[in-house]
């Protein structure tokens, strides 16, 4: 079968064809078009621009993705929208044409929720990975452990208590002078940070734990940001410059995503010790992080838990795990009809899953 998804939940503007049959998730399109270069201007997202963005670039988009699959729009079988959660205004445009291509076209709208379409985009390159497992969803606006007791079932079991861990990562990055967002470039300074680390003496700086000291599964990102945001500006203070040097700036990036790592891999280790899980996904924006992904990586290998992560060009936003979550709901029939509205919270998201998932019972 073929599924068409979009996806509009924040800065990017994506739409995907997909082949699905059995366990096969064949990626025919997957265009991503970033608002980066528009919120850079203003260190972040400004959620008016980004609506009005995803309007002039929706339909380009979504006729590149249909073109490019080599699929007649004819053969589509249904049509798959993340409706939740995200920006409001972004989610809408995304959800208002993908309404309108599912009744022109007289196939089934499928709601998606945007975090669990996150984890789902493991599926396409690892048709062995199949529920029960953990996730953890390390994103911009989310950081969460999840028990996946099956392909639409996620059940949080740990969660960030304030700011998520992608925008610690984004603020730090800002206040070093990197571009917007900074996660990646975060990413790249904190290697140099390490490999100079290695060649002279350990780092000294060390900043808070986002693991929450007590038997939970929750993180707290916003006194590490703060931390680390204080000691930038206590050292600016002490050189008497707003530019700190490269080799100082690479070790606290070093010193921050250390921290970041530590952090995760204690609440996954716990996780591991209350649920004995034989997977854990690693999803999400900041899954792209390549300290992370070895880390996390060890921590499994050490735990005898396999671990499985997609690859970075399906970590950040895009309509491929759109379509992929899609495919699962499909197989149990979890349509929308054209009154599917769009929700900004994890919360209304949730409740309209398991409305629709009970009246579906009801139904059959
Ligand atoms: O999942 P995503 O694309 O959007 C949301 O749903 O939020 O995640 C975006 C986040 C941003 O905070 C970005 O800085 C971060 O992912 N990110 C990274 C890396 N690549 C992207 N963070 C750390 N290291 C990276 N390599
Ligand atoms: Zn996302």
């Amino acid at each position: 079968m073929y599924i068409f998804a979009i996806e509009s939940s924040c800065d990017e503007t994506s739409a995907s064809l997909i082949r699905a049959y059995d366990k096969k998730i064949e990626v025919l399109s997957n265009i991503v078009s970033s608002q980066v270069p528009i919120h850079a201007l203003y260190g972040g997202v400004v959620p008016e621009i980004a609506s009005r963005a995803h309007c002039e670039a929706i339909t380009n988009v979504s006729r590149t993705a249909i073109s490019s699959s080599g699929v007649s729009m004819s053969d589509i079988d249904a049509v798959a929208v993340t409706f939740a959660p995200g920006l409001i205004g972004s989610l809408l445009v995304g959800l208002s044409f993908a309404k309108s291509l599912a009744f022109s076209l007289g196939v089934p709208l499928i709601p998606v929720n945007h975090i669990e379409a996150h984890v789902s985009a493991a599926y396409i390159e690892h048709e062995e990975l199949e529920p029960p497992y953990l996730a953890l969803v390390v994103s911009g606006g989310h950081t969460s452990i999840y028990n996946v007791t099956d392909y639409v079932t996620f059940e949080e079991i740990g969660c960030s208590r304030d700011d998520a861990c992608g925008e610690a990562f984004d603020k730090v990055g800002r206040v070093m002078g990197l571009p917007y967002p900074g996660g990646a470039a975060m990413d790249r300074l904190a290697s140099i940070g390490y490999s100079s680390q290695n060649s002279k003496t350990k780092s000294n700086i060390f900043f808070p734990s986002p693991a929450v000291h007590d038997d939970t599964l929750d993180f707290s990102f916003s006194g590490l940001k703060t931390a680390v945001i204080n000691y930038i500006h206590n050292e600016k203070q002490k050189i008497k410059s707003e530019v700190l040097p490269n080799d100082i700036q690479a070790e606290i990036a070093a010193a921050f995503t250390s921290s970041v790592c530590d952090g995760i891999c204690k609440k996954l280790s716990m996780a591991i010790k209350k649920n004995n899980p034989k997977t854990i996904v690693m999803a999400g924006g900041v899954a792209a992080n390549s300290h992370l992904r070895k880390s996390v990586s060890e921590l499994c290998a050490k735990n005898g838990v396999n671990f499985t992560v997609p690859s970075i060009s399906l970590c950040g936003d895009n309509a491929a795990m759109t379509a992929a979550y899609a495919y699962h709901m499909y197989n149990l029939g979890l349509f929308a009809d054209s009154s599917l509205n769009a929700f900004a919270s994890d919360e209304s998201a949730e409740i309209f899953m398991e409305q629709l998932k009970n009246t579906h019972k009801i139904v059959h």
